[in-house]
């Protein structure tokens, strides 16, 4: 194995963390974002430990492909994190109120062409070991299951999409396509499902992100996402723990699907943690009556791969206090 890995999506949050790991690991690391020479993102990767000797950052854009092949040159692996969801049409229209023709060519689409255009990319190279970075939103079939597994949890396209659930759809999708294209081509994939990440963040543009915006918010503007805590649950874990999840994958020759979460709890539990870490004053309402029993996995495939996750309460802490100390002034 070669020590020399490409992370498409460097400046992501996601990207962002799987260079720092790999760094600090050793590896020579080639990252792509659409304009590197956007200072305004190079400069917090380029600050990174190890980052001045082993990091070179490569323009590339997954719409046409175009800088993947320089980009990938010489690498043993891609690690592909440049897809973040697409919430709106390209007129502004939100993807939900799109009918199947727009939602697919719109949201689904370039997504899953977009991932096609890495992996020619990464063929043309010669790369044979594929990381790609999905979301838990590609794990909800229609019938639903009692606990979630990497194989019998995946979503129907079609049903989402014929819920208007294009957002969602494109995961799937993004994933099967990269499946077929890889065994076709023989080349390994592993496939990682996140939720809300927290965490310490690498780019400052990170603060204002879905996930990290749950104590963003209450942090630093004082302020909760939810007026009401939601009877739901939501998924956690911590970036950190997700970036080691892929370099433990690509280390031990692991393939397939992988949940990148520590666990799923209630909201309600959520908010009593990040209770502890701001004034009660801010915080919603609070639910009346018990929560809704959150989604239940099934972690032999992810502990397999032997990442320590961290658990909830130690997230949210941290997130606060790296939060308190004003790390980007
Ligand atoms: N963040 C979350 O809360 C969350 C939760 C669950 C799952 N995930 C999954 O994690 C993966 C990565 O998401 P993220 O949150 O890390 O995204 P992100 O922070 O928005 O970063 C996306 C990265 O991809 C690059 N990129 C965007 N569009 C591109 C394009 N057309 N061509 C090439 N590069 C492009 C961006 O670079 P520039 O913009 O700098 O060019 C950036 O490096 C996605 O699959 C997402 O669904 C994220």
């Amino acid at each position: 194995m070669t020590s020399t890995i490409a992370v498409a999506g460097a400046s992501g949050l996601v990207g962002s963390n799987i260079v720092k790991e790999a760094l600090e690991r050793g590896y020579t690391v080639r990252g792509t974002l659409r304009d590197a020479s956007d200072e305004s993102k190079t400069k917090w990767l380029m600050a990174l430990p190890g980052a001045a000797d082993r990091l070179t950052l490569h323009s590339a854009n997954a719409d046409d492909g175009s800088g993947f092949d320089a980009a990938l040159s010489g690498a043993d692996a891609v690690f592909i994190a440049c897809f973040p969801p697409i919430y709106k049409a390209e007129d502004g229209t939100p993807a939900k109120e799109l009918d199947r023709v727009r939602g697919y060519a719109e949201i689904v689409a370039p997504v899953r062409n977009g991932c096609l255009n890495v992996l020619e990319a990464a063929r043309r190279a010669g790369i044979a070991h594929v990381m790609l970075c999905s979301s838990t939103s590609s794990t909800n079939p229609p019938e639903g299951v009692a606990i979630k597994t990497e194989t019998n949890a995946v979503s129907d396209a079609e049903f989402q999409m014929s819920e208007g659930k294009f957002t969602s759809a494109e995961k799937i999708v993004m994933e099967t396509a990269a499946r077929d294209f890889c065994v076709h081509h023989n080349m390994r994939l592993a496939i990682f499902l996140p939720t809300m990440m927290l965490g310490p963040v690498i780019l400052p543009q990170h603060l204002e992100g879905d996930s990290a915006g749950f104590v963003t918010s209450a942090v630093r503007d004082g302020r909760t996402r939810h007026d009401k805590v939601p009877a739901g649950s939501m998924s956690v874990s911590h970036i950190g723990d997700v970036a080691k999840l892929f370099l433990a994958a690509y280390e031990q020759g692991a393939r397939g699907r992988f949940f990148a979460v520590y666990d799923s709890v209630p909201w309600r539990d959520l908010y009593a943690e990040l209770g502890k870490h701001v004034p009660a004053s801010i915080m919603p309402a609070p639910l009346d009556g018990p929560p809704e029993e959150p989604t239940r996995f099934d972690f032999t495939r992810r502990d397999s791969l032997g990442v320590a996750m961290r658990d909830i309460p130690s997230v949210i802490a941290e997130t606060c206090d790296w939060l308190k100390s004003r790390p980007f002034g």
